[in-house]
């Protein structure tokens, strides 16, 4: 892999930057923070994304820069031949993510997830190794030359990749620990409280049920069978049954025509007798009824001797009264006679007394002789006053005897007028009953007719008693017999029911039986899957087992292998790199570092500190050969990030010469380091550094 060129857009302090990357060692000069680093990060974060930054997306994007300004990184390098140019952005205000990849020109990956993927793949290997294979800081060689050999081991083998392993053993032996449990568990539940095999229980527990079921089934089919017979004979009963129901009917039929007769015959004969009374009755009416006429023929002349009658008692009144009249005007005349007399008798006593000489006391002469003319003719007065009294009183008592005489009559002529009112009484009484008599006669006599009529009608009847009672207590008896049947009919339904219900519920409790022998057999069929997932498990662990040895030896391998491979990488390149002085540099079981001198072994301390750190960084290269060896891939550059530690300036003079003649491997190294007079040494120079607005550009020298 050679690198060509990189546009950086608003990555972290770069907010546009072009530079093509030089072929040879390049000295990449700056300040600290001006963003030497952050301009091979850039280039691991356009190839792998995110996971190669050394912060999180938000952090990546320059501050300052615009929300609509795309953090963008355009890499161009050269790999297996193919010129391959690489896009990653992050736009917009959720960051979102783009990537592309085009090759000779022709696009072929779009999308920032896939792009990662790609390059994986393409480059054969993980982020992780592709820093390590390119990428040395002071660090690391610091560490490979001052650590503790076991430090460095570690280092080493981290460095390599092989702790990769040591993850997966322990992955594996965190697996067996949990198939261990598994089977702990599984052998657990193929056995119950009391330690017994429990697929065996069930099988037992199956034959049981199967018993079970056996015997219920065999009292079912009983039961069938004795169901089967019930049905028959509750069959032949319905049969019986019915037989006797039409009997029943048929003679029930029979008997409700001849009550139809019988009730036609009664009614014949009740016409009959009706017929019979209101003839009779008729008969008996004709008679009254001509009594009745006679006695009304008796009153005919009522009328007339009512008329006689009142016209007697108004002439007995009116006599009555012109009688009483009379003698009231005699009682008057007789009164004023009297007080006559008394008057003229008083005159006629005084004058007798006053005698002759005293004045007359009308006309006040002397009376003289005129007193005895007085005197008699008062008394001849008084006599003839006295004889008309005489008379009227005789008189009088003639008025009497023919006023009582009258009053007699009177009196007959009201008991007359009671017998005659009597009379009329009877009379209204003998009509009254005469039009009654006819009224009934005329309506009995529509009777006769409508009953003479009914009688007709029924005509003949023959009707005999004796069969009716015959069949009536036929009836009575094809009724009680049905009943019977009935009854009997119900027995058997009943016991047929019974049955059945019997048999329902053994039927259910079959179905139960073969229910509890499905979850039996379920149960076993689940026990057998834990058996069969516990010998898998089994197998599983045998396998993993295996593995984890395998892998412990694989491991052992490795790292056996690793150190002479190691020693033969770095002392290829330290050889070189001390044009053949020292032909070989090992690292022993320690991972002490020894340098061979002359065929001798010496450990590191016996060389001076240029030496040292020339053995370091072969040591280092090294890594990074075997671990792009291992990719299948060849990395013509690498970068050492302030590789220069506690170097005087002959001993950095002395390493970037030897790094100048090492092109045959390298065909870009890139020296990172904030000193500045390296340029000096370098073949090119790219300087960056940051302007006022805390921008950084980057400029070839
Ligand atoms: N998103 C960013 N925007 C601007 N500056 C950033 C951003 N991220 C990191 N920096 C700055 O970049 C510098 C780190 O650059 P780095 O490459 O490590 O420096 P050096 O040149 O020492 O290797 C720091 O000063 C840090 O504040
Ligand atoms: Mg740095």
């Amino acid at each position: 892999m050679i690198l060509k060129s990189i546009r950086l857009k608003n990555f972290r302090k770069f907010k546009d930057s072009f530079i093509e990357f030089p072929d040879g060692v390049t000295g990449v000069i700056g300040l600290n923070g001006v963003g030497k680093s952050t301009l091979f990060e850039a280039i691991a974060w356009t190839l792998y994304g995110p996971v190669a930054a050394r912060t999180s997306t938000e952090q990546i994007k320059r501050e300052g820069a615009a929300p609509s300004d795309p953090c963008r990184v355009e890499l161009d390098f050269i790999f297996d031949d193919d010129a391959y140019h690489v896009v990653r952005e992050i736009s917009g205000k959720n960051l979102s993510a783009s990537g592309s990849a085009t090759v000779n020109g022709k696009q072929v990956v779009n999308g920032a997830e896939v792009l990662s993927k790609f390059i994986q793949k393409k480059l054969g290997m993980d982020w992780k190794s592709f820093y390590t294979s390119i990428f040395a800081k002071q660090k690391e060689l610091n560490t490979l030359s001052s650590m503790n050999p076991s430090e460095r081991r570690q280092l080493i083998l981290r460095m390599l990749g092989i702790n990769a392993i040591d993850e997966i053993i322990s992955q594996i032996r965190s697996d067996l620990k949990e198939k261990k449990n598994l089977i702990e568990t599984l052998s657990g539940m193929l056995v119950d409280e009391q330690g017994n095999n429990r697929i065996l229980r069930f099988q037992q527990e199956i034959e049981r049920q199967q018993q079970r079921l056996k015997e219920r089934s065999f009292r079912i089919e009983e039961q069938q069978r004795h169901h089967q017979k019930i049905q028959q004979e509750l069959l032949k009963i319905k049969k019986d049954s019915e037989t006797k129901k039409i009997s029943y009917e048929k003679n029930l039929q029979t008997a409700a025509l001849l009550e139809e007769k019988k009730s036609k015959s009664e009614k014949k004969q009740r016409l009959e007798h009706d017929i019979k009374t209101i003839e009779t009755t008729l008969q008996e009416r004709k008679t009254a009824l001509k009594k009745l006429q006679e006695n009304l023929l008796q009153t005919r002349n009522l009328e007339k001797e009512i008329q006689e009658f009142e016209k007697q008692q108004e002439k007995n009144t009116d006599s009555l009264q012109v009688l009483l009249r009379k003698k009231e005007q005699n009682l008057t005349i007789t009164t004023r006679l009297q007080d006559e007399i008394t008057q003229l008798s008083a005159k006629k006593h005084s004058i007798e007394k006053i005698g002759p000489k005293a004045k007359c006391p009308t006309c006040e002469r002397v009376l003289g002789d005129q007193q005895n003319k007085l005197i008699k003719t008062y008394t001849e007065d008084i006599a003839k006053k006295h004889q008309e009294t005489q008379r009227l009183m005789e008189e009088q008592k003639k008025l009497q005897d023919e006023s009582d005489r009258f009053s007699r009559e009177r009196q007959a002529l009201q008991k007359k007028n009671m017998f005659l009112r009597n009379r009329v009484v009877e009379r209204e009484k003998t009509q009254s009953s005469l039009r009654h008599t006819t009224g009934e006669m005329e309506r009995e006599t529509n009777q006769l007719e409508q009953k003479k009529k009914d009688l007709k009608l029924l005509g003949d009847i023959d009707f005999d008693e004796k069969y009716y009672q015959q069949i009536r207590s036929q009836v009575n008896d094809c009724y009680r017999l049905y009943q019977q049947s009935l009854t009997t009919l119900d027995g058997i339904k009943e016991k047929q029911q019974e049955i059945t219900i019997a048999l329902k519920e053994q039927e259910g409790e079959k179905k139960l039986i073969d229910q509890q022998i499905k979850t039996t057999e379920r149960n076993i069929e689940e026990q057998q899957q834990v058996q069969k997932k516990l010998e898998k498990e089994r197998t599983e662990t045998q396998h993993c087992s295996m593995l984890s040895e395998v892998m412990e030896s694989f491991r052992t391998y490795l790292i056996s292998q690793i150190r002479p491979m190691l020693s033969a990488h770095a002392s290829e390149l330290f050889n070189e790199l001390t044009d053949g002085k020292y032909s070989q540099i090992e690292l022993d079981e320690n991972y002490d570092l020894l340098v061979y001198d002359h065929g001798v072994a010496y450990t590191i301390e016996r060389f001076s500190g240029g030496e040292e750190d020339l053995a370091n960084l072969c040591i280092r290269l090294a890594i990074s050969e075997i671990i792009t060896e291992r990719a299948g891939s060849v990395f013509q550059f690498v970068i050492l990030d302030e590789i220069f530690g506690s170097q005087d300036q002959i001993r950095k003079q002395n390493i970037i010469k030897t790094l100048n003649g090492f092109s045959s491997k390298f065909k870009q190294i890139f020296l990172i380091t904030h000193v500045d007079d390296i340029k000096h040494f370098t073949e090119h120079t790219m300087m960056i550094s940051e302007d006022d607005a805390g921008i950084s550009w980057i400029k070839i020298e």
